[in-house]
C-alpha cells in the first residue's frame, strides 16, 4: 500500500498549516487514487526535544517518516523562508533520507510576496535530502484557508501536478494489471 506521510514544521500546534497539509494529503490520495495511510507528524508536539542532546524522539520520527512513499513537508513562511523548527528537525535527517521518496512541499504565507519561497528555499532542502519533487511546490495564501476542508482539498487537487505525481509514484502492486 502507498504510504503518504505528513511532516509539519510549525512551532504552533494544530495550526492552519497543519490543516492545509492534511487537506493536501487528501488531494494527493485523490490524484493517486490510493487510500494512502501514513504517519502524521506535527513537529510542534516535540519542539522542546529538537535541540535536546540525543534527541530520541526526533530520530524515531524521522525513521518513521523515512518509510513512506510520498511525504508532504509543510511550513508556514517565516522571514521569507520556512521555520527554524522545520530546519532544525531536517538537519537531523541522515544523508539521503528521502532517497526514492516523492515529496510535496507546501508553504502557507500571509503575503503573496513570498509565494516563491517554497520553490526557492524548501524545495532545494528536500532535494538535498534525496527527495523527488513532483511539479512545483504548493503555495497557499492564508486568506485561502477559510474554506471547508473538502473545498480546500478540491482546490489543492487543481494545484497539484497530477501527471508528474502519477509518473513518480509507482502504482501499488495489487492495482497493476497483469502482463498478458
Ligand atoms: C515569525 C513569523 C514570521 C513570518 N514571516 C512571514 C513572511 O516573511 N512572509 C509572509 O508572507 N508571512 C509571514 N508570516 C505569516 C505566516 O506565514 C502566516 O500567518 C501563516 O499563515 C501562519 O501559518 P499558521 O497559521 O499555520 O501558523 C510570519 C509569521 C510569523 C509568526
Amino acid at each position: 500500500m502507498t504510504q503518504i506521510g505528513v511532516l509539519v514544521g510549525n512551532p504552533r500546534p494544530a495550526s492552519r498549516t497543519w490543516h492545509a497539509a492534511l487537506a493536501l494529503r487528501d488531494a494527493v490520495r485523490q490524484v493517486l487514487d490510493v487510500p494512502g495511510d501514513g504517519p502524521l507528524v506535527d513537529a510542534a508536539e516535540f519542539a522542546q526535544e529538537v535541540f535536546a542532546p540525543g534527541g530520541e524522539r526526533v530520530r524515531a520520527v524521522l525513521e518513521e517518516l523515512g518509510r513512506t512513499d510520498v511525504l508532504i513537508v509543510a511550513s508556514p513562511t517565516y522571514k521569507a523562508t520556512y521555520t527554524g523548527l522545520l530546519k532544525a528537525v531536517l538537519d537531523q535527517a541522515p544523508s539521503g533520507w528521502l532517497r526514492g521518496k516523492v515529496v510535496v512541499p507546501l508553504q502557507v504565507a500571509a503575503s503573496d510576496r513570498h509565494a516563491l519561497a517554497v520553490e526557492l528555499h524548501l524545495r532545494p532542502l528536500l532535494v538535498e535530502l534525496g527527495g523527488r519533487v513532483a511539479g512545483q511546490g504548493i503555495f497557499l495564501n492564508e486568506s485561502a484557508l477559510t474554506v471547508s476542508p473538502v473545498e480546500l482539498t478540491a482546490q489543492l487537487v487543481e494545484l497539484l501536478d497530477a501527471d508528474a505525481l502519477r509518473a513518480l509514484v509507482p502504482a501499488p502492486i495489487d492495482t497493476v494489471s497483469p502482463v498478458r
